[in-house]
């Protein structure tokens, strides 16, 4: 006799602290280098607001800069001015009146700043850009070691600049819970700012901030700390991890495991757990060619010897992949970035693949309607509905 089929765990609410989310499927952050100044416009809330009518059960915004100099390029999103606020609160109340929880990522990008977008060259600022008015900036690291060759080398970080970084991050969480965020996400990957604290390819300091492991996590962490105390206590911090260098004398999932346990008794409730990118582009982590769910088997790792939650991301595809994922134990959540850009309805044909709805119901009301009549007309001329 054959089994019933098994409720899908990637359709299963989660509960995180006082948010439950409707399901496991996280729309992963994506800078879209598109702000004014730091202010969200309409194209944030038609990005964000698509994944949400299109079934995820968390939506992330993109890197949001805690500082004007932190900004990777003139296009990031920010959180340094309480005016730019309202512009967010908007785009928090559409996702969450589409049922979807609103995150935001807040970051830094230490040496990785003050670069052009992906699509005017994704290195440093050229003499044509400068000249149409993307004016540079000083930029700031643990160290004065620039990415690579012909890039910007950075200033190293003294100790005002320590304070100045870490109360930016208290003051944009308070601001992002001012604009209504379910979750705040610590950006510490891809060789940003945090990110080079942690890896020793990229931190030469010998003072407290730098040296061994428990030195190099140090700001991170205090960072860490300063997001959780200024987010209500019913509220999930995630923290997103380059859970490995991809270089054997840098950061390694052996430090990750260590650093998500510090990060447990801070209060941090998920671990995002993502890989590279110190050195190299901002979008080299996203672009390097790899294997299928070439990540999860660090958010296996992580949840397993830390005893934290972890969230699972980079070329999950398929739902089935995603599915299995959760059920062989290996995250708790499942992010999809650029499959999503793809199929902004990502999550609600993985539904459907799933057998976790079969007649349109998790559909805005105002699609699933349409669609049940449409189905019922293409079964009735024989066709088999696509993607149903
Ligand atoms: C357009 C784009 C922008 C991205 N911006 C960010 C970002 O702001 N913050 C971040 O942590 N990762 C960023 N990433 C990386 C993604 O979050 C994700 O980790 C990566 O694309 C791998 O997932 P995927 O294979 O599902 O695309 C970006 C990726 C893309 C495609």
């Amino acid at each position: 006799m054959s089994q019933p089929p098994q409720p899908s765990l990637l359709f299963s609410p989660l509960q995180l602290r006082g948010i439950t989310v409707r399901n496991r499927v996280v729309i992963s952050p994506m800078c879209q280098y598109s702000a004014d100044d730091g202010f969200a416009n309409d194209w944030h809330l038609v990005h964000a607001g698509k994944f949400a009518q299109g079934g995820a059960g968390i939506v992330f915004l993109e890197a949001t800069a805690v500082l004007a100099e932190g900004r990777i390029t003139h296009g990031d999103l920010g959180l340094w001015r309480d005016e730019q606020v309202p512009a967010l609160s908007r785009i928090v109340d559409f996702v969450r009146s589409q049922g979807a929880a609103p995150a935001i990522q807040l970051g830094h990008a230490g040496r990785k700043s003050s670069m052009s977008r992906p699509w005017e060259g994704n290195g440093p600022l050229t003499p044509e850009l400068v000249a149409a008015g993307s004016i540079p900036w000083e930029t700031i690291a643990p160290s004065a070691e620039p990415i690579g060759p012909g890039w910007m080398t950075p200033r190293a970080m003294e100790e005002a600049d320590f304070k100045r970084v870490r109360d930016a991050f208290g003051a944009a969480a308070r601001r992002a819970v001012g604009a209504g965020f379910d979750i705040a996400e610590i950006h510490a990957a891809h060789g940003y700012l945090l990110h080079s604290f942690l890896s020793p390819l990229s931190n030469r300091r010998d003072d407290r901030y730098g040296g061994d492991r428990e030195g190099r996590m140090r700001f991170p962490l205090e960072v860490a700390r300063i997001v959780r105390q200024a987010w209500p206590a019913d509220k999930p911090v995630f923290f997103r991890c380059s859970s490995v260098d991809n270089d054997a004398a840098g950061w390694s999932i052996e430090d990750s495991v260590v650093l998500a346990r510090r990060l447990v008794e801070l209060g941090v409730d998920v671990v995002y757990c993502s890989s590279g990118g110190i050195a190299g582009s901002a979008t080299a982590a996203a672009t390097a060619p790899r294997g299928l769910g070439f990540q999860v088997p660090f958010a296996e790792r992580i949840r397993r010897e830390a005893g934290i939650a972890t969230m699972a991301v980079g070329l999950i595809i398929d739902p089935a992949q995603a599915e299995a994922v959760l059920a062989d134990g290996k995250a708790d959540l499942v992010a999809v970035a650029r499959e999503a850009l793809y199929d902004p309805n990502w999550a609600l044909h993985a539904a459907a693949a799933l057998g976790a709805d079969e007649t349109y119901a998790r559909w805005p009301k105002q699609y699933g309607w349409w669609l049940t009549r449409r189905e019922s007309v293409l079964r009735d001329l024989g066709v088999r509905p696509p993607l149903q």
